[in-house]
């Protein structure tokens, strides 16, 4: 247990917080004034913030270098058949989509919402998708551009109205079906005709969208929608490729490898992960409490008393393989936690003391990893912090 607590300890300290204060405000500083204009941004939201030992390399998951070369969406498939065969369909290389392009949208079509006196459409005009919401006497309508989600949870639609992106009001949930509040706008009825159509969005927040959504989208804080492929295509994950397909064909792919994030350290895959899935030390700076935080599944495993750095048993990519959509048997885990809940694997004198279950065998997720919906919404996230649920005890920030 000591060795554990001093491992949690490490990490804490490595990620500036909440030991050590004074490392926490350099790292902060640090991070957002040095790293400022290069490589990393911090927006309000506390965006791309990773603990020190990031590593660092001339893109980011959610940032192309000026010019890079990409090999597009197709090419990594002629030799990696194996990762191209099931990835393409999955969620994250359908999070954003061109709305005409977007089957779930369509095949929902016509969809009509009442709120009070407005009432939101989302229909096909002629070759266009519009969104629209009137009241009693007048009416906002525009066409819908992007489909941001897959449709896994919810899409959302993103507008332009008067030179302003807009984040829609009304969400389409797949579970029922139907249009409703978008996730984090509020639940009553709009106090205006342009409250209705959404939120305005801030420039930063909408390169943070396509950022997260898409690829190549943002090059450093500029928004280059023309050279951005939608959803999270192979390089996305990986950096662009251009020079490693033409060394590959050129038989010199040992010139140019590409970045393989299996060989990171469980502590830094969490936060390479959670430049989209929000990294630890993102979640602290937004201060998140309650079961709002459930969803950014780094910060979440990072609390678990499973967690140790440098243990790649319980990294991201010990239970998800990134190329195919995520596995729904809670029985697939089981491997995962008997990896180290095993008999064989106690040994009071080693350094991973470890208990073994008095009450089940099987199935351990679905008591040890919870789920929860978020307020309003319609989908049950998974809580990552592994833990003893008991009946009475609140949810643990
Ligand atoms: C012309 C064939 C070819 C194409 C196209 C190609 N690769 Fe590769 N790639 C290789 C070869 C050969 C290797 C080295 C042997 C191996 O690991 O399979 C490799 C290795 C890799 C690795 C493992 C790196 C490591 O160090 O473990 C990754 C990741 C990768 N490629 C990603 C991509 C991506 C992403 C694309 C598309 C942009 C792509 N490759 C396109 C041939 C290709
Ligand atoms: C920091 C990265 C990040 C940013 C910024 C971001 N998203 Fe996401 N988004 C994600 C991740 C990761 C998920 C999947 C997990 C989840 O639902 O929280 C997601 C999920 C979603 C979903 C649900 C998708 C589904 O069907 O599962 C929608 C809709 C969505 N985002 C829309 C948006 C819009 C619109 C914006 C901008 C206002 C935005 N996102 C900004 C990372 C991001
Ligand atoms: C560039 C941003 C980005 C990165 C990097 C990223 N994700 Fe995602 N991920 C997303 C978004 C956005 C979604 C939601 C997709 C949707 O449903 O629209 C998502 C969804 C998922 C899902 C749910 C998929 C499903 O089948 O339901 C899993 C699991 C996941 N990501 C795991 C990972 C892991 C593991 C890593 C790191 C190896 C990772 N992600 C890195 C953006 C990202
Ligand atoms: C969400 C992020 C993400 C996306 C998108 C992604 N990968 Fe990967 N890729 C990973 C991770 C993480 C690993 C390491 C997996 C591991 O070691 O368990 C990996 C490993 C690999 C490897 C090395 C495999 C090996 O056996 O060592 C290749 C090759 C590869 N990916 C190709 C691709 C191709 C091709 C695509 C697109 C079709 C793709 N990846 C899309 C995250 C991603
Ligand atoms: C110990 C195993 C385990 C690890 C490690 C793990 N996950 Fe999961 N994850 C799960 C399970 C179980 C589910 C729920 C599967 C289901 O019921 O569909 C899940 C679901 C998800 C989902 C879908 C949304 C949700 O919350 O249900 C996302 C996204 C995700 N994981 C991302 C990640 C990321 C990012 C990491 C690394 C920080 C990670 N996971 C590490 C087991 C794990
Ligand atoms: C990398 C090894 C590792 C993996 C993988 C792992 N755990 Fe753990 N887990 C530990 C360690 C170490 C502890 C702390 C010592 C103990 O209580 O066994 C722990 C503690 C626990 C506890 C007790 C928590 C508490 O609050 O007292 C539960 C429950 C648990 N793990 C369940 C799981 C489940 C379920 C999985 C799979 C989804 C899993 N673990 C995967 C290492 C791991
Ligand atoms: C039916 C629900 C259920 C299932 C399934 C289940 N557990 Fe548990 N587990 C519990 C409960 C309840 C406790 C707390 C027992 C107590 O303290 O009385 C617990 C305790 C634990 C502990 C802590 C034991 C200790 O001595 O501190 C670990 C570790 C653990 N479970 C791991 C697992 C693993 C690994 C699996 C899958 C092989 C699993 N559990 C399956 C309900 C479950």
């Amino acid at each position: 247990m000591d060795q554990l607590r001093n491992g949690r300890q490490v990490r804490k300290h490595r990620l500036g917080f909440p030991c050590c204060r004074k490392a926490y405000s350099v790292l902060v500083f640090f991070v957002t004034c040095v790293l400022g204009g290069t490589l990393t941004q911090r927006s309000p939201e506390g965006q791309d913030v990773f603990s020190e030992h990031f590593p660092r390399l001339d893109w980011q998951p959610t940032r192309a270098p000026e010019a890079a070369e990409y090999a597009g969406k197709v090419s990594c498939g002629q030799c990696h058949a194996k990762e191209a065969a099931t990835y393409h369909s999955t969620p994250m290389a359908r999070a954003l989509e061109l709305a005409s392009e977007s089957k779930i949208l369509k095949s929902h079509l016509p969809l009509k919402f009442q709120s009070g006196p407005y009432t939101f459409k989302v229909q096909r005009l002629g070759h266009e998708l519009v969104y629209e919401v009137s009241d009693n006497q007048a009416t906002i309508s525009e066409p819908v551009q992007w489909v941001f989600g897959s449709g896994e949870a919810g899409q959302t639609f993103l507008i332009q109205h008067q030179g302003a992106y807009y984040e829609s009001r009304v969400s389409l949930f797949s579970d029922i079906e139907k249009l409703d509040f978008t996730l984090g706008h509020p639940r009553t009825v709009p106090d205006s005709l342009l409250d209705a159509l959404g939120q305005e969005l801030s420039p930063d927040k909408v390169l943070a969208c396509f950022a997260c959504h898409s690829t190549a989208s943002v090059s450093g804080t500029k928004l280059q929608l023309d050279r951005m492929v939608p959803g999270i295509t192979c390089e996305g994950c990986h950096g662009p490729g251009g020079r490693h397909v033409r060394a590959a064909l050129a038989g010199k792919v040992e010139e140019i490898p590409m970045f393989n994030p299996g060989k990171l350290s469980e502590e830094d895959q969490l936060d390479y992960c959670g430049s989209c899935h929000r990294s630890y030390l993102q979640v602290e700076l937004m201060g998140l409490r309650g079961v709002n935080n459930v969803r950014f599944q780094p910060y979440r495993l990072a609390n678990s008393t499973c967690f140790k750095t440098e243990d790649s048993r319980i990294s991201c990519s010990a239970c998800h393989n990134p190329h195919e959509a995520r596995q729904r048997h809670s029985a697939f885990y089981d491997s995962r936690c008997i990896a180290c809940h095993s008999k064989r694997q106690v040994d009071p004198a080693g350094p991973s003391k470890v208990s073994i279950c008095p009450t089940g065998k099987a199935q351990c997720t679905v008591c040890h990893m919870p789920k929860y919906k978020l307020p309003g919404g319609h989908f049950e996230f998974t809580d990552h912090q592994i833990r003893i649920v008991r009946s009475n005890s609140d949810y643990p920030n």
